[in-house]
């Protein structure tokens, strides 16, 4: 019998991807070809130089400079090309479906229209499917270093487009910036129909957590790393069944992990909770949903049952219907007996 080639089995395995930001997906040579288009000055002159400049400490120093890098985007072609890039790579990850964050206060904030921005991403995504085989969902992500009448002006803004809009989320600067900040337009997106997600417990503490399951009443948590330090916190978890996006090659690159082999994946799934892996911003963090598969699977030596759950994890913690959850289901299990 031949030894199980984890790398092959990762490679054809269907998976989804839940936790994208789309401007976390712009590579160095898209963002000249961009800042050339629309003669942009950008302060490096080389690919080299750009991806030299990709070195953190934590969350900020990332942010920083991945705020600057979405300045090159203007157009509606640039969004569509963004979006239709990244959907091109992840689908060669036997990605099959991916619910991604945009931060239009970043882009409008520059005087871009909302329309502008989610026109193009809607019109790649909707490329994405019929030409790729990628499902997808689109959620609006609210930037909680600014305050919550700049998050309900985004919603007002973005009210003509919602037919393209599933869910709202919150990321940016954690620590400082507490869930409860936001609750009064978490209610509002509710209101809407729209689906909640947060950014809970990458540097903040549990606390922070336990706001975003009990102000913001979200649907699933956005890392959540940190809800390992409060046992009560990990029991309610489980017991609500709440999916956690973790993004392992993220949490190694902003230090939020200091070596993946002390990564809390395993512990997540030991524990009852449905974790699934994730690329974060693949274009800053050194690598697509794949590359994250297999450098956590290699540093935790995952076995083939563990890479079974984790990929079922990532369609049962998706807005998929059940029919399609159920087609996935089929398909991980027709992989996994190939092998
Ligand atoms: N925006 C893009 N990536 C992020 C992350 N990992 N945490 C918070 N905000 C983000
Ligand atoms: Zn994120």
């Amino acid at each position: 019998m031949t030894a199980f080639d984890r790398d092959a089995f990762i490679a054809g395995l269907p998976k989804a991807e839940l936790h994208l930001h789309l401007e976390g997906s712009l590579e160095p040579e898209l963002m000249f070809a961009l800042a050339q288009r629309n003669k942009i000055a950008i302060p490096f002159n080389t690919v080299e130089e750009v991806r030299a400049a990709y070195s953190f400490s934590n969350l900020q120093d990332f942010l920083d400079i991945y705020y600057q890098g979405a300045g090159v985007l203007q157009t509606e072609q640039d969004f569509y090309d963004l979006t239709m890039a990244y959907l091109t790579r992840v689908a060669a990850d036997a990605c099959r479906h991916v619910e991604v964050f945009f931060d239009p206060q970043t882009h409008t904030d520059r005087g871009i229209e909302m329309g502008v921005v989610i026109g193009g991403i809607a019109r790649a995504l909707a490329d994405g499917q019929s030409q790729l085989g990628v499902t997808s969902k689109l959620i609006l992500c609210f930037l909680r270093h600014l305050d919550e009448d700049a998050a309900f002006a985004t919603l007002e803004a973005a009210e003509p487009y919602l037919e393209h809009i599933f869910g709202v989320g919150l990321d940016s600067s954690e620590v400082g910036h507490p869930p409860s900040k936001f609750a009064r337009v978490f209610e509002a997106a509710r209101a809407k129909g729209l689906h909640l997600f947060a950014h809970a417990g990458e540097e903040g503490p549990p606390a922070y957590v336990w706001e975003a399951l009990d102000l913001l009443k979200i649907d699933r948590i956005d890392h959540g790393n940190r809800a390992l330090e409060d046992e009560a916190l990990v029991a309610r978890i489980a017991k609500d069944g709440l999916t956690l996006t973790v993004c392992p090659l993220s949490n190694l690159s902003l230090c939020v992990v200091h070596d993946l082999t002390q990564h809390p994946l395993r512990a997540m799934l030991e524990k009852g909770l449905k974790a699934t892996i994730n690329s974060d911003d693949p274009a800053y963090f050194g690598g697509y949903l794949n590359a994250n598969w297999h450098a956590i699977a290699k540093a935790l030596d995952l076995s083939k049952q563990e890479l079974v759950t984790l990929a079922h994890n990532s369609f049962a913690g998706s807005y998929l219907t059940p029919t399609e959850k159920q087609a996935h289901a089929e398909a991980i299990e027709a992989w996994a007996e190939r092998f």
